[in-house]
This record gives structure tokens, sequence and C-alpha cells, in this order.
């Protein structure tokens, strides 16, 4: 693969039904921290984010403020984008389904499906709930309600239009079982793997009752269901339909990052719908798992949860970005507990980072009159934590970078550069150089997680080096 390559990487379209949540500002971040990783490597990366603006949610949510649908989602756009600016997200793209090139994509992909014949009439009858926008069986219900959002799911009964996906799950098996279209981790292949042996139903891809939605193309009086439409931002946005040069380029999508509980949609649901269009199929899907605060889900009601714009005003923003990736595992489910915050803010920034940086450009400043030759005695594996960040082990990646952290500082104890300095020229110089190689590759490895920090410290370690300003003031 030639470095120019191209990387077309997703993350899910929020709803915007409410502001920023901090699950949200977590596998964006992830996506960022790749993005820049791939840009830094030379790939030409596209990294799309956007908004899931449709629905009875958004509508009801709208309704609520006595706002029109589209005064309220552009409101909150505007929310949205407020907060990624604020972590530093380096998105090439912004989509929002209720802009007119997603509006017309969507009709054009719906009608190239009707038109194949994958599409019947019929009559649904189920249990919706509008928190989830999706059907659920009795048997996901606890004490008769959502046990995501508490709230009695309605009755729906309506003519429908339903896709045909029976049709298409050998294909889609055969997709995932041969790794053309790669899950993970593991365990979610697994279950979409086990749901596709269990079989599924035909679904419904319209709404009678929903009104705010994109009208279905050969029948104006359904709209498309939310969810069906949702997926297609990510053909959308790269030109489906109106720009062929620019789709041919960017589809299909390198990676969907999404959380694992929308797994299902993207693993199954979209291959699908895009094996019926006759579009090539996204060639990974990663779902990151979920985390609780303080072990328990979030929840207004509780107040558990962290509002991501508090988090980046206490911290700042790289290291709001830190304090969210290095947790626990990207790929598993963790907890976070926020009391631990500071602590860790002040242990891994303020001390461990802050001080090597600040030690050893000081003693370079001092000793050697800001001048030194980079050397490379030191040993530890660069290219492992590379791959590391390709594999989405961002948790173990930051864990290994702290390794070289901590090997800088005590080689500096063991040293002694100050000591060197009053009697031995050609040790200090050795034990610097050492260092300005070490600072710099950790500066590199660092720059997708923080990027302010990152560029602060290569652009100060450029010669005559100078001490450097404080990076991360104790909390
Ligand atoms: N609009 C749909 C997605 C459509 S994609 C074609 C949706 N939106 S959402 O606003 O509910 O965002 C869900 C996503 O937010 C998850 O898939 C995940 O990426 C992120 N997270 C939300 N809460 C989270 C946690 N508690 N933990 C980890 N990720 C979380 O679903």
């Amino acid at each position: 693969m030639s470095a120019s390559t191209k990387f077309y990487l997703t993350t899910p379209i929020y709803y915007v039904n409410d502001k920023p949540h901090i699950g949200h500002a977590y596998t964006t971040i992830a996506a960022d921290v790749l993005a820049r990783f791939y840009r830094s490597r030379g790939r030409d990366v596209r990294f799309l984010t956007g908004l899931d603006e449709h629905g009875a949610k958004i509508a009801e949510r709208a309704a609520a403020e006595e706002l029109d649908p589209q005064v309220f989602v552009d409101r909150q756009a505007e929310v949205f984008l407020d907060v990624w600016r604020r972590y530093n997200v380096s998105n090439d793209s912004f989509v929002r389904t209720t802009s007119e090139h997603h509006k017309r994509a969507v009709g054009m992909f719906l009608q190239k499906l009707f038109d194949k014949g994958d599409v019947y009439e019929g009559f649904y009858e189920g249990l919706y709930c509008v928190g989830c926008e999706k059907f659920l069986t009795e048997k996901e219900l606890v004490d008769g309600k959502c046990p995501d959002h508490l709230r009695v799911p309605e009755r729906l009964k309506e003519k429908n239009y339903f896709f045909k996906l029976k049709k298409y799950l050998p294909q889609v098996t055969k997709a995932v079982s041969s790794g053309a279209i790669a899950i993970e981790p593991e365990a979610r292949r697994n279950e979409i793997l086990s749901l596709l042996s269990q079989g599924l139903e035909d679904f419904s891809l319209s709404r009678q009752s929903v009104k705010w939605g994109i009208p279905l193309p050969w029948d104006p009086t359904q709209v498309c269901y939310v969810w069906v439409e949702a997926l297609q931002n990510y053909i959308s946005d790269v030109g489906y339909g109106a720009d062929d040069a620019g789709f041919q380029k960017w589809w299909p999508a390198d990676l969907h990052l999404i959380g694992k509980e929308i797994i299902k949609f993207h693993a199954i649901f979209w291959p699908a719908m895009l094996l019926s269009a006759g579009l090539p199929l996204p060639k990974k899907i990663f779902a990151n798992g979920f985390f609780t605060v303080d072990g328990r889900k979030m929840s207004k009601t509780l107040g558990n949860g962290i509002d991501p714009v508090e988090l980046s005003e206490k911290f700042g923003s790289d290291a709001a970005r830190y304090l969210l990736l290095s947790q626990f595992p990207f790929d598993e489910d963790g907890n976070i507990e926020k009391e631990r915050f500071v602590e860790k803010y002040n242990a891994d920034l303020a001390n461990g980072l802050g001080n090597l940086v600040s030690r050893t450009t000081q003693m370079i400043e001092k000793f050697l009159y800001g001048r030194v030759e980079p050397l490379r005695d030191l040993v530890y594996d660069r290219p492992a934590i590379e791959r590391r960040i390709q594999r989405l082990e961002f948790f173990e990646a930051l864990q290994d970078i702290w390794a070289i952290i901590q090997q800088g500082n005590q080689y500096i104890d063991a040293q002694k550069p100050w000591e060197q300095a009053k009697n031995d020229a050609v040790a200090v110089k050795r034990t610097l150089g050492n260092l300005v190689t070490l600072l710099l590759d950790v500066a590199e490895l660092l720059q997708p997680f923080l990027p302010d920090a990152g560029a602060r410290i290569r652009k100060n370690l450029e010669q005559p080096i100078q001490k450097m300003t404080i990076l991360f003031p104790r909390v």
C-alpha cells in the first residue's frame, strides 16, 4: 500500500435531541487520534463525523421546546460543533441529515432498492421505543418499559414498506465470515455471526406516523425510517449520486468506528442495503466498549454524567482527551471514576510528562547553551506502539508511551547530568543527546492524542533549545 493511499474513517452520526454527551466525545476523540495518526503517516485521510437530525425523538424534543424542528436542529448543530472545536477534533467533513445533498442521495439510494425489487408493502405492528428509535420485542422490556429509556414503548400499527433483508443474509454472512468486512473486536464479530445464524426478519424501512423525515420517492406519504437514512450518511457525504469521482475515490469506508450497541445496524442492515444497491461493502467496522461513570450508567437523574465541556474547561483539551482514552482498553467496557481524574492528571501529565520535558530542556539550556547532538542509545520499541495505534489499542499505546517517559525520567535520575556537567563534558552531552531523541519520539507518538502538547514540545526542541514553560499546570 503506497503512503498516499486514502483512508476514509467515520464515527456514528449523533442524535441532536440533547447536547453532546461524554460517550459521543469518546468515540469522536478516538477517531480523531486515528485520523491524525494516519495523516502523519502520509495517508490521504477523510474523517467524517456528523449529526442524525430526523425522526420521532428529535421532533418530540423540538415540539417540547416549541421550536420548528429545523430551527431546533440548526441550533443543536452549533452546540455539537462547538464541543468538537474545543476538543481539537480534526474532522474533514461534517454531515447533517437535514442537508439537501443528504436528502437527495437518500432518495436515489432508496429508489435503487425499490427498482431492484427489494422493497415490498406490508403491515407492521409492534412496540416502538422512540428513545431507541427502534422496535422492541416483549422479551426486551423490563416491567413493560424499555430498559434503556425507562419509558413504555408505543404500540404502532401501520402500513410500512419492508426491505428484503432475508434475501441478502447469505451474502452478508459470507462477507463477515470471510473477513471481507472485518468486524472487531472478535466478541462483536461472534455476536454478529450468531445473530446471522439465528436468522433475521425483513425490516421496515419507512414510517407512516412520523412526519420529520425524508419522504419515500415512490410514496411521499411515508418517510424513511431514521436508521435507514442515517446509515446512508456515509455515502451521501462522499458524493453518492452527485459527485462520481469523489464517490469512487472515497467509498468504501476503510473504517466505521461505532459504539457496540449499534453494531447490528452497521454489520447486518447496512451491508445488506449496500448489496442491494450494488455498492461495495465497508472494509472494517470497529465497535468500542461502553463506559459507566462511578460504576453506574450515566443518567440525568443520578447526575453522574460527565459534561464534555466542563471536562475540557477544567483540564484543557489535550488532558481531557488523555483522561478519556487512558482509562481502559478501547474494545472493552469499563468504568470511569471521576474522582480519579485529578490524580491521574497530576501524576501522568503534570509530573510524568511535564517533569521530563522541563528537566530535559532546562538542562540543555543550562549545561549546553541550548545545543545538543541527538543520540540514540536508549532502547524502546516505537514501531510496536505505532502498531497498537493502528489496532485501536489506545489505552495500551498510552501505557507504552508512559513507560518511555518513565524510562527517560529514570535515566535522568541515574545519570545525574547536573553532576556530569561539573566534571565530564562528554557524559553530559551523551545523556542530554539521548534525552532529546527520547523526547522527540515521545512528542511524535503523543501528537495524535495530545495535538497541542505534542506540537509545542516538538517546536521547543528546535535548536537552540530553551527551558520549556509549564505544559500542564498542577490541578
Ligand atoms: N444516531 C445513532 C447513530 C447513527 S450512525 C449511522 C445513534 N446516536 S447516539 O447519539 O445515540 O450515539 C451513539 C454513539 O455514541 C455510540 O455508538 C458510541 O459511539 C457513543 N457512546 C454513547 N454513549 C457511550 C458510552 N457510555 N460509552 C461509549 N460510547 C458511547 O446511536
